[in-house]
């Protein structure tokens, strides 16, 4: 199939993307390696929906070299980079993607990547799992599996095995320990503080930072701003994760009270409407608002359209609301993840075992061919395995347990 690009001649500045964060992906580098000797994908075409950044460029390039006959898709019309694409079609990969798709281009490009008619899917949000199964079911016959990235994406999945809809096995590795200790945590805690000070170029020391969601991500981003000398509130609706916020150092409140003290407000819920009218009403003046949950609907922008008098983009991924009462606010990369639409994700080593995780998980599912239509976990071998190969790559060792101890652990008679 042809691809849909915006230009191939970005390829060589993709090409030198994709070799920076290779250099700092070992763990992946080593899977690399295997893969190309034993060739797991050998006659199967895989279709790869994610982030399409330098990372994932490279992921597709790991799953080439295992055999398969490989495209990707955009999860999202602000995160991909047109010189990445441009790079993987440059060695062979088929790509449906640009960067800034409108909602009907992004739909099409989703619908020519289920064309492709893949073996195996990489999926990122379930966007395409759930076009398949709503208008494509025709070809889930030909379907293997898939692996599930995040943990939108898997409640989406768990929604479609609960219905009894789901006809494929699903991994969800965004739910491997190896993956949401750590990208979700320190992968977002970083990426969505690098999105939002490259963006607006603003000191963070001193001012008053609200994490809406204090789940793995909003951790990690809360630890951050921490980090960076602010003060923070969280808002939660989870009584035990408040708990969790307020013995970790930080005030918590309802949104309500959190509006008007805010300089900075963060969601990360994977929920809808969490900031709307109500608190538009009080916000205070100059609030910068960012997303980094995966669709835009956590900040209300039809609740934005219609609490201010006009708006108008006042710098690339900053659009300024203005209220009838002078005050302004300021939506940063049009509510989407901040992270990838205003920045390049997570850090490579961070991605370096979330994508091995992708890469072995996939590798599993055309091992093991009786697998019911159902979420599968990634199993604690394939867990452990990317640990202790990160840890390896850092030259860290562990200790291990003696005999006498594994027995003792082992046995209820002390
Ligand atoms: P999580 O389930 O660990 O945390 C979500 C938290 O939000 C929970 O504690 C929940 O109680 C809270 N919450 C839900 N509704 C709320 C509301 N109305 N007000 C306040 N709190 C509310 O999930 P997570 O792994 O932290 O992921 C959160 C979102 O971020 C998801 O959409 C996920 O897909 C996305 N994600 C983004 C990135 C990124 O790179 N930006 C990376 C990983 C995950
Ligand atoms: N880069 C590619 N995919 C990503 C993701 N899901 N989160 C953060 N960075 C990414």
């Amino acid at each position: 199939m042809k691809s849909q690009i915006k230009d191939l001649n970005l390829a060589s500045k993709g090409e030198e993307k994709i070799s920076w964060v290779k250099s700092h992906m070992p763990v992946l580098n080593l899977i690399n390696q295997e893969f190309s000797k034993s060739k797991p994908f050998k006659g199967k075409r895989v279709v790869i929906c994610l982030h399409l950044e330098a990372k994932t460029g490279y992921l597709a390039q790991v799953i080439q070299a295992g055999g398969a006959e490989v495209a990707v898709v955009a999860s999202n019309p602000l995160s991909t980079q047109d010189d990445v694409v441009a790079a993987l079609v440059d060695s062979g990969i088929t790509a449906f993607a640009w960067h800034g798709a409108t909602s009907e281009e992004y739909h099409e490009h989703l619908d020519s990547a289920v064309k492709f008619e893949p073996n195996l899917i990489i999926d990122d949000g379930g966007d395409l799992v759930a076009l398949i199964h709503s208008k494509y079911p025709q070809l889930l016959k030909n379907v293997i599996g898939g692996c599930e990235e995040t943990t939108t994406g898997i409640l989406r999945l768990r929604s479609l095995e609960r219905e009894g809809i789901l006809q494929i096995p699903m991994i969800a590795v965004n739910d491997a320990l190896s993956k949401y200790l750590f990208d979700n945590r320190y992968g977002t805690g970083q990426s969505v503080w690098d999105g939002i000070m490259r963006t607006t170029n603003l000191v963070v020391s001193g001012k008053t930072v609200v994490v809406i969601g204090y789940g793995w991500c909003g951790k990690g981003v809360a630890l951050r701003a921490k980090g960076l000398g602010a003060n923070v509130i969280i808002c939660e609706i989870d009584p035990i994760k408040a708990i969790e916020a307020l013995m970790d150092g930080f005030r918590v409140m309802p949104m309500l009270e959190a509006a008007p003290l805010g300089d900075f407000f963060i969601t990360v819920t994977g929920n809808k409407n969490v900031i709307r009218q109500e608190h538009l009403e009080v916000i205070n003046n100059n609030a910068i608002l960012a997303n980094a949950g995966h669709f835009d609907i956590e900040i209300s922008k039809p609740d934005l359209e219609k609490a201010t008098l006009d708006n108008r983009k006042v710098k690339t991924n900053i659009q300024e609301y203005t209220f009838s009462d002078g005050r302004k606010v300021f939506l940063l990369a049009e509510g989407r993840l901040v992270n990838l639409a205003a920045g390049d994700g997570h850090p490579a080593e961070i991605m370096d075992m979330t994508f091995a995780l992708q890469a072995l998980s996939l590798e599993y599912l055309t091992q093991n061919n009786s697998l019911e239509n159902k979420v599968y976990k990634v199993t604690k071998e394939i867990d452990e395995r990317v640990a202790i190969l990160r840890l390896a790559s850092l030259g860290i060792e562990i200790d291990k347990l003696s005999p006498e101890q594994e027995a003792y652990l082992d046995n209820w008679q002390f």
